[in-house]
């Protein structure tokens, strides 16, 4: 009998380990699974454990408003020691590249615990951007043992940093999410949630919270979003704002007065699912978005300078624009307008899964393991 400890804080981790927490559950005879969440984040995190029904063994609490990232990093790590002493694991999983990741990798390496990495690889190539993000990741692979690759590209990256062993490429967890959830949500009505959206308009749906872009970025998204939506009488933006004040505040002070924008609460999964689906297009500076639309055939504005995620640039389903207000507006008026643009980015692939890398995930590791 083997212990694994997850350790996770945020919603897109959560997301995107569930699945393989499942999975690992099924084999209750060989592994014994405990979850550590740091609450890094708070409601956006029980948002996903309650619709996925997991309950946590340890829970850190970390969470305070607008919190620093020294706060983060350092009242985390000090708690992850108590849970790992107390459980004393085989191996830690952890996921991505937020501080919860980075904090659970660390505390594991300096109790000698094995280390799996999922979502290992990818890259921006820019310290900056994003960030803290790229730099987490880094510092992961260099820890991590076990490095789960999601796409042939996050693989190459990781070998040439000469990160060679123990590399598997099993596609992002995060589909195998999505397709659970596309199955759930079939027979869920949300109808009445979804009231406010006018029936014949194209909707617009946005999401956005990356820290580089806190400040003069934001307001610029802020003000293409404001006058895509003067113009367009026919489009309905829909913005679920991310909980960080660095995002509340220029988000509400911009384009809470617009008629035909929606500044609405983060959604729980499959809300936000189902509003993927029924949009026209999405403008997204989130990975996870990046990595799910294409599945679902939505074309994708990326909101950012650069992309770690460029396999959805490649298949010709999202785009990289930037932050500036004209070419925000420009990019999207022109997918509006341009029906051969649009037919050509909104094609149903896959590029980063098939839905089944949790089950690959668990049986590499109990080659490895058992
Ligand atoms: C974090 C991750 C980022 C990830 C993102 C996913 C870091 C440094 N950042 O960014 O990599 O892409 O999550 O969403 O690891 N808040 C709430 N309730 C919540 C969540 C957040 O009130 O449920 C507010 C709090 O004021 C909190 C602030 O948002 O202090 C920022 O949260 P934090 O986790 O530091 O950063 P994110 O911007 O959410
Ligand atoms: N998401 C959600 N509700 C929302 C907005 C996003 O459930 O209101 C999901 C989305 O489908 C994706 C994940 O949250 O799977 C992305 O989270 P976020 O953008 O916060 O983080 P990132 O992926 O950028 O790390």
């Amino acid at each position: 009998m083997k212990t694994i400890l997850f350790i996770f804080g945020t919603r897109p981790e959560a997301l995107k380990l569930i699945p393989l927490i499942n999975e690992f559950k099924k084999y209750g005879n060989k592994f014994n699974t405990k979850v550590c969440i740091t609450s890094q984040h708070q409601e956006m995190l029980w948002q996903v454990l309650q619709f996925f029904d997991t309950e946590p063994d340890y829970n850190l609490n970390i969470m305070l408003p607008n919190q620093t990232l020294f706060d983060l990093t350092s009242n985390g790590l000090k708690k992850i020691e108590n849970v790992l002493n107390e459980v004393k694991p085989d191996l830690v999983i952890v996921q991505g590249d937020t501080t919860s990741t980075f904090i659970g990798a660390l505390a594991a390496f300096y109790n000698k615990i094995p280390v799996a990495h999922i979502e290992a690889g990818l890259r921006s190539g820019n310290k900056y951007s994003p960030f803290p993000e790229e730099i987490n990741r880094k510092l992961v692979s260099q820890i991590a043992d076990f490095h789960f690759a999601p796409t042939y590209l996050a693989y190459e990256n990781l070998l040439n940093e000469k990160i060679d062993n123990n590399v598997f490429i099993v596609g992002n967890t995060v589909i195998d999410a999505l397709f659970m959830t596309l199955d759930k949500i079939k027979n869920m009505n949300f109808e009445e949630k979804f009231s406010f959206l006018y029936s014949d308009s194209k909707l617009i749906l946005v999401t956005g919270h990356r820290r580089e872009s806190f400040g003069e970025p934001f307001k610029n998204i802020c003000n293409a979003l404001l006058k895509i939506a003067k113009d367009n009488n026919d489009v309905q933006i829909v913005y679920p704002v991310h909980l960080n004040p660095n995002v509340i505040n220029p988000v509400s002070s911009i384009l809470s007065e617009q008629w035909n924008i929606s500044l609405i609460k983060p959604l729980n999964y499959p809300e936000f699912v189902w509003l993927m689906n029924k949009s026209y297009l999405i403008l997204t500076d989130s990975g996870g978005v990046q990595e799910e639309a294409p599945s679902l055939g939505k074309p994708v504005l990326v909101m950012r300078e650069v992309t770690e995620r460029t396999e959805g640039i490649k298949a010709g389903t999202a785009k990289l624009i930037g932050t500036s207000t004209e070419i925000i507006y420009n990019e999207v008026t022109n997918l509006l307008l341009n029906k051969n643009e649009y037919d050509k980015m909104a094609n149903a692939t896959n590029p980063y899964g098939d839905g089944n890398s949790s089950a690959k995930i668990v049986e590499i590791i109990k080659n490895m393991l058992l």
